[in-house]
């Protein structure tokens, strides 16, 4: 007799527990027939955003767009005709809330009490996609950076010449206008060699040094002295011993970079915030201005090259910086408000990863 209440026990205990396994899996699992909801998982609720007993009898196909409907339709009904789950593949589904998320699914056939039913599962790839995004826009960039670094290097070395030229002009005759030229010549030169910079940083083979950022902020402000009368310069500077490794005339750039921008961005007045700390193992930067802010739309633009709102702008100056933190294994975040101001947050490793 014991031993048979055990049995049942135990049959109930194993039962509570796969229905927990299933309840809370990471993925989405949908019990329906006839396209009916018959179950959804709990995990599934809360990915698709509403109560549990709202999904019961609802269209299994509305979670779907228009368009992916006859298909979806046509795949549950080969997992029913079959015994083998069907391919995997990447949807976009409605969620409860009217927001869109990409998941990837396959339906199966089971056995849902007496009836035949077909369980479709979902998984969450919302990671995935932003990462090949990511990756897809680093591969477009680096092209796109190739060729750019192909015709700098080879439009850098006649103007090189041009300017050498130059100069032994100037010694025989000091025409005001070969000053001028000198010097739009020297910023054409300038530009193609932050554009190699950028593009190839392999060109400027430089060696990982220790770096204190609080005295490397302090004197790049510092340079900046002439253009901060009408901006207000807050410095909250904590955690100075921890210093970081990396290629330090990167870094400076990067730095300088930002600050200049974040300056530029207040032509009349405002205040621009440097912030450094140490928190997690990482080194955080941030510099902050009240300054016009970056439209919404824009915001994806940042860091590709050439794109510029200034009409001296050369837009390589952010490509230099995102660039720089990516390369040394940081990351970089940008807050913006239009007509407000911009934060850019550079949260950096004490040590570089993967240099
Ligand atoms: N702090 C900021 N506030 C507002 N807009 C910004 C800020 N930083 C960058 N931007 C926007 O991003 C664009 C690209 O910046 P980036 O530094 O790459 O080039 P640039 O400043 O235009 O030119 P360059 O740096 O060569 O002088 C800017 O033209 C500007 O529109
Ligand atoms: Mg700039």
């Amino acid at each position: 007799m014991n031993q048979v209440l055990e049995s049942m026990e135990s049959k109930v205990n194993s039962e509570i527990m796969y229905s927990q396994i299933i309840e809370y899996s990471v993925e989405t699992i949908i019990i329906h027939v006839d396209h009916k909801v018959l179950y959804i998982n709990q995990s599934g609720a809360n990915f698709l955003r509403g109560p549990k007993e709202e999904f019961i009898g609802k269209n299994v196909l509305n979670f779907f767009q228009d368009d992916m409907k006859d298909m979806i339709r046509r795949r549950i009904q080969k997992a029913m005709d079959g015994n083998e789950p069907t391919n995997l593949i990447e949807q976009t589904v409605t969620r409860f809330d009217g927001s869109l998320v990409d998941v990837e699914l396959y339906c199966h056939p089971v056995q849902f009490g007496e009836r035949r039913a077909i369980q479709t599962v979902l998984r969450d790839i919302t990671v995935r996609k932003e990462t090949e995004k990511m990756l897809n826009d680093r591969q477009k960039l680096a092209s796109i950076g190739q060729i750019a670094a192909g015709i700098a290097h080879e439009v850098k070395n006649p103007l090189t010449s041009v300017k050498g030229f130059l100069q032994l002009l100037k010694e025989n005759n000091s025409h005001p206008y070969l000053f001028t030229m000198e010097s739009e010549l020297e910023k054409a030169i300038d530009t193609l060699q932050n554009l190699l910079q950028v593009s190839k940083p392999n060109f400027y083979e430089e060696q990982i040094v220790e770096i204190d950022v609080c005295k490397e902020l302090n004197s790049i402000v510092f340079l900046f002295q002439d253009k901060l009368y009408n901006v207000e310069l807050e410095m909250d500077i904590k955690d100075c011993r921890k210093h970081i490794y990396g290629k330090k005339n990167l870094y400076l750039k990067a730095f300088f970079n930002l600050i200049k921008n974040a300056i530029e961005s207040m032509p009349s007045k405002g205040k621009l915030r440097i912030e450094h700390y140490f928190q997690d193992d990482l080194v955080h930067v941030k510099i902050s201005d009240t300054g016009v802010g970056i439209p919404e739309d824009k915001l994806n633009l940042l860091g590709t090259p050439f794109y510029s709102s200034k009409s001296d702008g050369t837009g390589l100056g952010l490509t230099q910086v995102f660039t720089t933190i990516n390369d040394h294994g940081g990351q970089m975040t940008v807050n913006s408000v239009e007509g407000q101001g911009t934060t850019f947050h550079l949260k950096l490793p004490q040590f570089p990863v993967g240099m």
